[in-house]
């Protein structure tokens, strides 16, 4: 893969990042989702973490553990530490 196609695929993951928040965050406004900031907070960090990513990237900096680091925290600890517990709220706020 050369410089490229890796600026490519983090122009891809950041949008598909963004677009996800974005409806996820507009969800839990609408249902009122108690722990909304921290939630919020948490997608600011991530989104500010592949920035810097694919800011370094473009000006030659790319850090090699960064990306696999970011998709550990993106999938794993955010999806399974927090996303889960909006889905239990959701289950029982929508019934
Ligand atoms: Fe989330
Ligand atoms: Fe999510």
């Amino acid at each position: 893969m050369n410089e490229g196609d890796l600026i490519a695929l983090l122009n891809d993951l950041a949008a598909l990042v963004h677009e996800h928040f974005e409806t996820e965050e507009r969800v839990l406004r609408e249902f009122g989702y108690p722990h909304f900031k921290t939630h919020q907070a948490e997608h600011d960090a991530l989104r500010g973490r592949l920035t810097d990513l694919l800011y370094a990237t473009i000006h030659d900096r790319f850090d090699i553990a960064g990306l696999p680091q970011l998709a550990r925290d993106l999938v794993l600890n955010h999806v399974r530490d927090c996303d889960l517990g909006y889905k239990r709220f959701l289950a029982r706020t929508s019934l």
